[in-house]
């Protein structure tokens, strides 16, 4: 059940999926002093009841139908916690279509503090594990353990080292044994907070422990929110590679809290950018628009200019993979600039780059060869370059004669070669690209002559 109360001390219970108004707490508006709307609001708070009264008179006031009236509520609830001003209006709300393993993806401010009630809402199991690793742990694990425990859930919080290599089975193996000893069971759930590592981890041991059981995603790095999360490709690695090990498992629910992006490192929200300009250049020219406009917004990482890029993001992931959900076909473009990129972060050791450094460098590549190819226009190419520039990201990379042999021959090995030949993704245009084509060696040493310079 979720609650939401206002200044009169009016409260609203939604149960069942139906909201009542209930009025036991009601102070007479016309008599109520600034001392009694604080005590109603202190008084609520203590039964768990959300206090947001600015944005219950707003919603009134534009009759809202109650379903948005909760969603209205509900996004003002987090900012008014986090005691800031109000951002009416701009919790951004994507919806996966995958039919009976459809969900939400909820973008705004102030929505960890929600998890527990929209996991009550989702009628998921009592216990759940929340997986996190030790940089994001002391961030938000408590905020996220609380918010459980208030709708009645039993968290049990699970932290593993940060970084790739806890993408492995070494330490799903030991997710396995804390979910044991705490006995959950089938109908428990699986939270997994923090970036990619993180979600794929805890989304694999979500897809195979107990053959199966529900999770959330609360994805804390840009790259997460407008990637990783969406779509419901989880695994981990192995020596022989990356990603080898893994499932495809739909989350129930993302929620994407926007103040998390506040304490990310500059080169780890840069990094993200990455994906979100990608975006742009295989889907929607009208988001490299704004991009190009919003662009400082985005890097002084304005709530409001973040809330619609980040949810158009996930639209454009959500509308790819509902089409194709196991990758057989248009799911590909997603990959531009990733088979160049790919390989840079192969040869150079993981690490050297992020990988939004070096799909950077990999859709600078993908341009030059679209323009060679299918005719993306000159311009087009510049524009492209620019924006990585302006989002400081790296568009070039020096490599020795040895290093550009070796990363031509990781392209090679690349999932998505076949048949010998390298697939790639190319742009006719911004916003529309072709995948699955072929380039000649020679194209792509032209190529490579004017990114490795
Ligand atoms: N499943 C998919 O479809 C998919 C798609 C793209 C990428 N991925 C995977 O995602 C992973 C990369 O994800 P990532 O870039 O988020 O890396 P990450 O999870 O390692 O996070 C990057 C760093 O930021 C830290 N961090 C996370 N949130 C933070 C916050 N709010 N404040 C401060 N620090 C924070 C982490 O501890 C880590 O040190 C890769 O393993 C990649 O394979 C998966
Ligand atoms: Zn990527």
């Amino acid at each position: 059940m979720i609650r939401y109360g206002c200044g009169q001390g009016l409260v609203y219970e939604r149960i069942h999926g139906h909201t009542h108004e209930r009025s036991q707490h009601r102070v007479d508006h016309h008599r109520a002093d600034r001392s009694r709307i604080e005590s109603v609001r202190e008084s609520l708070n203590r039964c768990g009841v959300i206090f947001c009264h600015r944005a219950v008179t707003e919603a009134k006031r534009a009759d809202l139908s109650m379903v948005v009236l909760e969603e209205h509520l509900s996004f003002h609830t987090g900012s008014l916690q986090a005691s800031r001003p109000t951002y009416a209006g701009f919790m951004r709300s994507v919806r996966v279509s995958l039919g009976d393993r459809s969900y939400s993806i909820l973008v705004g401010p102030g929505l960890l503090s929600q998890l527990g009630d929209r996991c009550l809402a989702l009628g998921l199991g009592a216990r759940c594990g929340v997986i996190t690793d030790e940089t994001v742990a002391p961030l938000f694990a408590e905020q996220a353990v609380v918010a459980l425990r208030g709708a009645g859930f039993s968290p049990v919080l699970i932290r593993v080292p940060s970084g790739e290599t806890s993408k492995s089975l070494k330490v799903v193996g030991t997710c396995y044994d804390r979910l044991a000893a705490h006995r959950l069971e089938r109908k428990s759930f699986i939270v997994a907070l923090g970036g990619g590592v993180v979600g794929d981890l805890a989304g694999f041991v979500a897809s195979t422990y107990l053959r199966g059981m529900a999770f959330v995603q609360v994805p804390t790095t840009l790259l997460a929110q407008v990637d990783s999360s969406v779509g419901g490709k989880v695994g981990v690695n192995l020596k022989a590679g990356k990603n080898l090990v893994g499932a495809f498992h739909q989350p129930k629910l993302v929620l994407c809290d926007l103040d998390s992006l506040n304490t990310l490192p500059p080169r780890e929200f840069q990094s993200g950018l990455g994906e979100v300009i990608k975006y742009g250049i295989i889907y929607d020219a009208g988001l490299f628009r704004r991009l190009e406009r919003d662009l400082p917004k985005i890097l002084r990482r304005d709530p409001m200019a973040l809330a619609a890029t980040i949810a158009r993001c996930c639209a454009i992931k959500a509308a790819v993979v509902s089409q194709d959900e196991n990758e057989s076909g248009l799911r590909a473009i997603l990959n531009y600039g990733h088979t160049i990129g790919h390989a840079l972060e192969a040869i150079s050791g993981y690490g050297e780059y992020l990988h939004g450094e070096a799909i950077s460098m990999g859709q600078v590549a993908a341009s030059h060869l679209s323009a060679r190819l299918v005719g993306l226009d000159s311009k087009s190419v510049e524009r492209i370059r620019n924006l990585f520039v302006a989002a400081g990201l790296p568009v070039s990379v020096s490599l020795t004669r040895r290093q550009r042999e070796r990363l031509v021959a990781a392209m090679r090995l690349d999932k998505k070669v076949s048949g010998g030949q390298i697939k790639f993704v190319l742009a006719r245009r911004i916003g529309e690209v072709i995948w699955g084509q072929n380039v000649p060696e020679t194209a792509l040493q032209e190529a490579l002559d004017l990114v490795c310079p």
